[in-house]
């Protein structure tokens, strides 16, 4: 048994965690007031736990980073850079930016040569990040079932044994997982968030899932 802690207390980390949990994994999700997840805990079984951002980033193996982008590398902060050295933070995060979206697309605090997670990398150098299930709704993070099969996660980071754990996680929750390599991918991977949100907010529905064909 693996132990997690999931940052977050939105939709993100709600997902995540009670997947972790189906999964066999045990949980401490994070939060600045952890007596908000007093419900979750309520319901979530004996493998469940709550604390502040970094007491949940100091009982764990692997962390879960499902924040709000615009205060991520503050709660990289709250967490502790010592209580991350050297663990896979799993980076769901998004730099979405407080402007509604134009017909549809969102805009982004960041720009196509720095991604959020570089800056996240460079707030916590010595932590293990890997970009993954930035690229899709919370409804479909785990056990993803769609008529076209198991859709394709796309991940990257600097750290190749924390890609392969995070890996092993995909292949659990029901993914096919797309390597793209170093933290610099992360330019590439977060605004595909942007893509996967236009039907959604042309009102196709919020249902689907990328997938790279060879
Ligand atoms: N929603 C989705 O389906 C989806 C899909 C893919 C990726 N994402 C990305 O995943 C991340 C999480 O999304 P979400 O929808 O689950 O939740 P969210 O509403 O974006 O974030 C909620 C979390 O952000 C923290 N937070 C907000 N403002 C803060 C501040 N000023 N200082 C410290 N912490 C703050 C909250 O902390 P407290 O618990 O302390 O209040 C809470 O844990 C986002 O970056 C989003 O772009 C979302």
């Amino acid at each position: 048994m693996q132990r997690i802690g999931v940052l977050g207390t939105g939709a993100v980390g709600t997902a995540l965690s009670n997947g972790f949990l189906k999964h066999g994994y045990e949980v401490t999700r994070g939060s600045r007031e952890p007596a908000k997840l007093g419900d979750w805990l309520a319901k979530a079984g004996p493998n469940a736990r709550t604390g502040t951002f970094a007491e949940a980033a100091k009982a764990a193996e692997i962390v879960v980073l499902a924040v709000k982008g615009e205060a991520a590398e503050k709660v990289v902060d709250l967490a502790g850079a010592d209580a991350l050295a050297g663990k896979v933070v799993i980076d769901t995060t998004n730099p979405i930016a407080p402007t509604p979206p134009t017909n549809g697309v969102l805009h982004y605090f960041t720009t196509l040569d720095d991604s959020l997670m570089e800056r996240l990398q460079r707030r916590a150098p010595a932590a293990r990040f890997v970009k993954a299930f930035s690229i899709v709704g919370n409804a479909l993070m785990v056990d993803p079932k769609l008529p076209g099969g198991p859709p394709t996660m796309f991940i990257c980071g600097n750290d190749d044994a924390a890609k392969a754990d995070v890996r092993a996680i995909l292949d659990r929750f029901g993914w096919a997982t797309e390597d793209f390599g170093g933290v610099e991918a992360a330019r590439a991977i977060e605004p595909l968030c942007i893509l996967w949100c236009i039907p959604g907010f042309r009102g196709q529905g919020w249902a689907h899932a990328l997938k790279l064909l060879r």
